[in-house]
């Protein structure tokens, strides 16, 4: 990471300014001029394989009482990640409202999976989304259609922060005329704590009687609300819980969890925070063992106490994310977002614990070929509206250049994703227009292409293309 003239503190102060006139809570200002420091002065934050070790054995969710008390439930609120814009698709609103499954968007999933929860628990569930300013209007748009959803004296969403695009070279705010809405992001996941605090959610849910929060990303169908969970974290009184995967080969890239010699405090490890020396030891996956699904359980009483004890700057490890401040326009100025994780303050709450869940827990959808998967008949929908693998090992999707953004994934199916049941893989290496009831069999590969070129209707296509 490269560090920036001394003189720059000029630029730290513009943008601080610039949160201020607009009307951005102290909280998140202050989380941010610590996060831009970090930044100017190029802290990196390697982690060496000698100042961790491996994390043992977990409790399991497979190891718990699957008709847990539900008393824990009862307390519990789901909050839902939803500030994030999809850029990876090519997108600039809420993931969440892509259609998924049979009409139904990940929200109104999530929505079915809490109503099946309630009646079988009784318990209240309030539904929380954090949003960003560009993901509120069209979400809340559809909580509204549902009016058996609100909880008394709960909002359904509060809103997260907002943070200035840095300019790559001076670090100073940017400024872009042509679209003034650019000049913002939201500040990653990691706004979590300081906009629970700041919007009075936080507040809100204790006085409602919320003693416990499950917060997930909005797009992982997969964290459904979970009585066994919940009744072990209570049990545990741990200030947070991470749910954990057990990593794969396929995981060796991703961060993993560890444990910190010095004090014991479990940690998180990314590639970004690994010396080269150490680059074998962080992709051992028989040595480090589990990876962050993201999905987070917090004791909000806990939690009031740290944000009270830190004004709520936690001083989580800053993310340096590059980009375009017009993501579409790759001439437009190269820019600095800073973000934080969520997941990284496990590393601050003292006593935070993990528990090991099985995959089904974690289905993100990062990319279009996530979402094929899931919107085809690999998976099917159960009665509480989860997806369930209809076939494992679930076959491995490879779409190439031409499906990397949203609209030009669904241009490309319209009508509808075929058949992956009796798939093992697909590559599409060209630009394929998929007609309808089509078929994909075996390892199945659609060759490079000079232009467009359809996947005739009732088609069978298998390791030699189209049949
Ligand atoms: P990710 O940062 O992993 O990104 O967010 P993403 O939204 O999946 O997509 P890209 O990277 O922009 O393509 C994980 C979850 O956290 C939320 C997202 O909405 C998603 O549910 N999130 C992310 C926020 O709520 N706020 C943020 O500032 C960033």
């Amino acid at each position: 990471m490269s560090t920036v003239s001394p003189s720059t503190p000029a630029a730290l102060d513009a943008a601080v300014t610039k949160m201020q006139e607009a009307g951005v809570a102290d909280v998140a200002v202050d989380v941010f001029r610590r996060a831009w420091t970090d930044l100017a002065e190029g802290r990196t934050g390697t982690l060496p394989e000698a100042d961790i070790a491996p994390v043992e054995e977990l409790d399991r969710l497979a190891d718990l009482d699957p008709d847990a008390d539900t008393d824990a439930l009862a307390r519990t609120a789901v909050v839902k990640l939803n500030g994030g814009l999809g850029t990876s698709m090519g997108m600039d609103r809420a993931k969440s409202l892509v259609p998924v499954r049979e009409g139904h968007s990940f929200l109104e999933l999530t929505i079915e999976q809490l109503r099946h929860a309630r009646e079988r628990s009784r318990a209240r569930l309030p539904l929380v989304l954090m949003n960003s300013f560009r993901t509120r209007e069209d979400s809340l748009e559809v909580l509204r259609r549902h009016p058996d959803l609100p909880v008394d004296g709960v909002d359904p969403d509060f809103l997260q922060s907002q943070e200035p695009k840095l300019l790559a070279e001076d670090l100073s705010p940017v400024s872009w005329p042509a679209d003034p809405e650019l000049e913002w992001c939201p500040p990653g996941h990691g706004d979590l704590y300081p906009s629970l605090l700041s919007s009075g959610m936080l507040d809100q849910l204790r006085s409602a009687g919320f003693r416990y929060a499950m917060v997930s990303n909005s797009d992982n169908v997969g964290a459904a609300p979970s009585a066994a969970i919940a009744d072990w974290f209570a049990a545990s009184g741990a200030p947070l819980a991470m749910e954990v995967c057990r990593r794969t080969a396929a995981d060796r890239k991703g961060g993993h969890l560890a444990v910190r010699r010095a004090d014991g405090q479990l940690v998180l490890r990314e590639k970004a925070q690994t010396a080269s020396e150490d680059a074998d030891a962080f992709a051992d996956v028989d040595r480090h063992r589990y990876f962050n699904t993201n999905t987070l359980w917090l004791d909000l009483d806990q939690l009031a106490a740290v944000l009270d004890r830190t004004g709520g700057v936690l001083g989580l490890p800053l993310i340096r994310n590059e980009k375009h401040v017009d993501p579409t326009d790759p001439g437009s100025p190269r820019v600095v977002q800073i973000e934080t994780a969520m997941g990284s303050a496990i590393e601050v709450f003292e006593g935070a614990t993990a528990i090991e869940v099985p995959r089904s827990r974690f289905r993100p959808v990062k990319t279009t070929d996530d979402l094929l998967l899931l919107r085809s008949d690999a998976f099917e929908l159960t009665d509480g509206a989860e997806l369930s693998p209809t076939r494992e090992p679930l076959p491995l999707v490879t779409l190439g250049e031409h499906y990397t953004t949203l609209a030009a994934f669904e241009s490309r199916f319209p009508h509808g994703v075929p058949s992956l049941r009796g798939a093992s893989s697909l590559t599409v290496e060209g630009d394929w227009t998929f007609g309808q009831d089509v078929r994909v069999v075996g390892d199945a590969v659609l060759s490079a292409t000079s232009g467009a070129r359809p996947v005739p209707d009732g088609s069978t296509v298998g390791p030699s293309g189209v049949g």
